[in-house]
């Protein structure tokens, strides 16, 4: 694991979308696993600057988001189908058929969740997949937890996320109570990993992701048994890290 800490949010957005470009000057048709969230936005912001100016080409580039609430049509603005398209596809030539977000409006959720497994796996799996954070350790909507899904699945999401969420919704009532997530396996077989977290409020759930201990109740803690993943995060994020309390093998580099 490879930690980096960035002095604020717009030098870790530009390192992690240098990095999703590299990986995609590197192979074209690249496998993306896409997040959404207030955290990933400035990253964005940068591969769309980075499009403009012919420095990457999404042309080839194929998309699978990490999940969907339940129960939004995909132009709710609150949808995160509707959230890729206004923040990132709508801005880059990514084709529309290479775009897949799992369908919160299904009639079938169960035979979405497996289709949604098994296009990634036709497509070849993801290359590299861009992760935030809950504040209380979730990845994609796999929420802490006795046991965690493997596959993707519907989800309920706890009252913390359901609060946490709230403030893009008109209120928290509006807040969908289920969600389809990407399973932890699914995210697990990524090729490489990049989590991205900023403020303090993120702070608790950064030190339990890193601290060499793996918990189902941080599901972000199974990170640490991948072995390609950087989490790139800012000075607020990163106040709780021991660096003694580090799993062996953390890279651990403050960027001045
Ligand atoms: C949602 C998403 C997660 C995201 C999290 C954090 O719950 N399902 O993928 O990481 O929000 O969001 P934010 O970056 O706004 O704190």
């Amino acid at each position: 694991m490879r930690i980096i800490v960035e002095n604020d949010y717009h030098s870790m957005s530009k390192k992690a979308a240098l990095m999703v470009a590299s990986q995609i000057t590197l192979k074209p048709d690249s496998n993306l696993g896409l997040a959404t969230g207030g955290t990933p936005l400035a990253m964005y912001d940068k591969l769309i600057e980075m499009f403009r100016e012919d420095e990457v080409d999404f042309n080839e580039v194929k998309s699978f988001n990490l999940d969907e609430y339940c129960g939004l049509e995909a132009d709710h603005p609150n949808s995160y189908h509707y959230y890729m398209y206004d923040n990132f596809f709508k801005e880059i030539n990514i084709k529309k058929e290479n775009i897949h977000i799992p369908n919160g409006k299904a009639d079938d959720f169960d035979r979405e969740c497996r289709d949604y497994e098994e296009t990634i796996k036709k497509a070849g799996g993801i290359d590299l997949q861009i992760l935030g954070i809950g504040s209380n350790g979730h990845i994609g909507f796999n929420e802490p937890a006795e046991s965690l899904n493997v596959a993707t699945e519907v989800v309920n999401l706890t009252e913390e996320t359901i609060k946490a969420n709230s403030r893009y919704f008109e209120s928290k009532d509006n807040v969908p109570k289920k969600a389809i997530s990407m399973g932890m396996a699914t995210i697990l077989k990524a090729d490489r990993i990049i989590l991205l977290a900023r403020g303090k409020n993120k702070a608790e759930a950064i030190k339990k992701t890193v601290n060499g201990k793996i918990s189902t109740q941080e599901p972000a803690s199974l990170l640490q048994t991948h072995p390609q993943v950087t989490i790139i995060i800012d000075q607020e994020a990163a106040s709780l890290i021991n660096k003694k309390d580090l799993s062996a093998d953390c890279h651990f580099e403050i960027c001045k």
